[in-house]
């Protein structure tokens, strides 16, 4: 088995790195890329963890090398938001960045089961979507966009908020991974319950959690940490899945359509990427009504993708 990660040398792409090298199974190999001349560095420091876990490190010209023959390919790489930016406003310089590496894993590693980091997760996975389909190698079950920290935070702020280990609760989030687009579904969370206030208040506080990171790091980056455990946790299950285990994680895929081209929805993980897309369940009343508001922006994040493939 292989996995590369493009990005590797950054706040996430180190974080998720180190975890990678700690949890993937013997004789896994991790190839780190990135542009930052530390890469091989990266690789070496990794390397000196005694696990059974191969780690080289691949510099700007190397792209090519570190993706061949890759299983699982986990993308990074790109422009982190400073305070007062949106996530949209990194569309400029991530969007050619998510392209250019569709454009190689086309070349190297057409079958690898691909899960896309880089923001605006909206609109970037239908970039590498449509960069697949124009080389005719897009396999929909194969590609994700990684909305697991959405999952976490949530399951950390009703463990804090019910005095419940967060270990022990289970969120369903949906839509996509920016502002309104991202939907818990706080009416399906087994073991509790909240006032009409609570639900308003910690949909707000997960919609806005990325915000409250850019905003205490003042100017320092986002989410790196709390997302390289959460893009670690995804991978892992990715590879539980490759093994044959069935597992159910979260992700921004491209569905049966019914909601939006791609949507964050649970999904059973197998031999080939996305074995099943399960039912969201029922919404209530207050989730139907965001999940009404917030769907034309979502499609319009999918569109601003689409239409960058159509015109690069
Ligand atoms: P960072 O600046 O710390 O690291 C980004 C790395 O990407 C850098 O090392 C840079 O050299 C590298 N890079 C840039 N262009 C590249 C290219 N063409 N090929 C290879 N490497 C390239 O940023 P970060 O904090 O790690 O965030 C990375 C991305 O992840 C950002 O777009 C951020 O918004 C996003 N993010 C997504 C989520 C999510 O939930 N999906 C959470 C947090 C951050
Ligand atoms: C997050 O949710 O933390 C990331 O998408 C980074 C950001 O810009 O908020």
């Amino acid at each position: 088995m292989k996995v590369a990660v493009l990005g590797a040398a950054g706040g996430i792409g180190q974080a998720l790195s180190l975890l990678l090298k700690l949890d993937l199974p013997a004789g896994t190999d991790l190839a780190l890329y990135d542009l930052a001349p530390v890469t091989p560095g990266v690789a070496v420091d990794l390397s000196h963890i005694p696990t059974a876990v191969k780690v080289t490190g691949y510099g700007k010209e190397d792209l090519h090398t570190a993706l061949a023959g890759a299983d699982i390919v986990m993308i990074p790489a790109g422009m982190p938001r400073k305070p007062g930016m949106d996530r949209s406003d990194l569309f400029n310089i991530n969007a050619g960045v998510v392209k250019t590496l569709a454009e190689a894993i086309v070349q190297q590693c057409p079958k690898a089961l691909v899960g896309i980091i880089t923001n605006p997760v909206n609109t970037t996975v239908a970039i590498a979507a449509d960069v697949f389909k124009k080389a005719g190698t897009y396999d929909p079950r194969r590609l994700f966009g990684v909305t697991t920290l959405d999952v976490i935070r949530a399951e950390t702020f009703i463990g804090e908020l019910k005095g419940k280990n967060p270990t022990e609760v289970t969120v369903p989030v949906i839509g996509g991974h920016s502002g309104t687009t991202i939907l818990p579904l706080l009416s399906q969370v087994a073991g509790v319950s909240f006032s009409d206030d609570e639900v308003a208040s910690l949909t707000h506080r997960i919609q806005n959690a990325g915000t409250e990171v850019v905003e205490a790091k003042a100017g320092g980056g986002s989410a790196t940490l709390s997302m390289g455990q959460a893009a670690a946790r995804f991978c892992i299950s990715l590879i539980k899945g490759l093994q044959g285990e069935k597992v159910t994680e979260y992700a921004y895929v491209e569905g049966n359509g019914e909601y939006a081209r791609f949507f964050a929805q649970p999904i059973t993980l197998g031999k080939n990427g996305v074995e099943a897309l399960l039912p969201i369940g029922t919404l209530s009343g207050y989730e139907q009504k965001a999940m009404n508001d917030m769907l034309g922006t979502l499609k319009a994040d999918i569109s601003l993708g689409e239409e960058f493939v159509k015109n690069n």
